[in-house]
């Protein structure tokens, strides 16, 4: 049996002290979260194409026929064999990045969202504060929105990345039917060295991002799968429904 009470005759430890504000839509969540196994098969993939020829030289640049991984790096991920395969998902995998990477600019634009990830000039002006609270030495943490300036900088630089991911991509999947664009990327051998190194900053990207989703706590990752965050509540709770026991 259940009976009503007013806030002044419960425990104060009994009222509850947080309360759930929706913070990432619905959509947001879901092209994120396919993100994570798309960008997995596109990197693993492409490290086994990457695998069949792994000297990065630009003729105009030269700096040497040096391999960056040692043998051992694709033995032990078994990444040396099967460059078909690498192809195969490759090519596939990537049209639903290209549509999931679409479909969320899309929506970035119509749902305004775009407003949290883009840092605006009074936002940069931040960055000194926010990184000397990140360090210790200052007790406040700058005021801000949805992300501070640092998440702003991450997230809208990543939606960057995956742009170019997708152009240096197609400049080397198709360098005669696309020589325009690649040759915007300085030529194939360069427009592969660019497609390299967004690979390689998409990894920086992840590792970063993790360690800030571990330091930031369970409640910030919660709110990536549900949408919503606890926050303190503000408002008292006049009545609450309590076990009569
Ligand atoms: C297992 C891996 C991942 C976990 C646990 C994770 C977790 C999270 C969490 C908790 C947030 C919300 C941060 C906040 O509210 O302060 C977030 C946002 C975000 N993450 Fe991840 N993430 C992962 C992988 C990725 C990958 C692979 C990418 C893309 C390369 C990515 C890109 C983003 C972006 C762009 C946002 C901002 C989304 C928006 O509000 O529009 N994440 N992530």
């Amino acid at each position: 049996m259940t009976k009503a009470i007013t806030a002044t005759e419960v425990d104060q430890t009994d009222l509850p002290e947080r309360m759930a504000t929706e913070k990432h839509p619905r959509a947001i969540r879901w092209m994120h979260w396919f993100n994570v196994p798309i960008l997995t098969v596109m990197i693993w993939s492409g490290l086994r194409i990457y695998w069949s020829y792994d000297v990065s030289r630009v003729p105009s640049i030269r700096f040497g026929e040096e391999t960056l991984f040692p043998e051992g790096f694709y033995d032990v991920l078994q990444l040396d064999r099967k460059l078909a395969r690498g192809m195969a998902f490759h090519f596939s995998f990537g049209w639903l990045f290209l549509i999931n990477g679409l479909l969320y600019v899309l929506y970035l634009a119509a749902s305004k969202e775009w407003k949290h990830l883009i840092p605006r000039f009074a936002d940069i002006k931040k960055i000194p504060a926010l990184l000397l609270h990140d360090i210790g030495l200052r007790k406040e943490a700058p005021e801000q929105g949805q992300y501070n300036v640092m998440q702003q900088l991450a997230y809208s630089g990543v939606t960057v990345l995956g742009f170019l991911a997708v152009a240096t991509g197609f400049a080397i999947y198709k360098p005669v039917q696309l020589s325009w664009l690649t040759s915007i990327f300085g030529g194939y051998q360069s427009a592969r060295l660019i497609h390299f190194i967004v690979t390689m900053s998409f990894l920086a990207f992840f590792v970063v991002h993790i360690i800030q989703v571990v330091r930031a706590g369970f409640g910030n990752f919660w709110s990536m799968v549900t949408g919503y965050e606890l926050e303190p509540a503000d408002e008292p709770v006049l009545e609450k429904e309590v076990a009569d026991v």
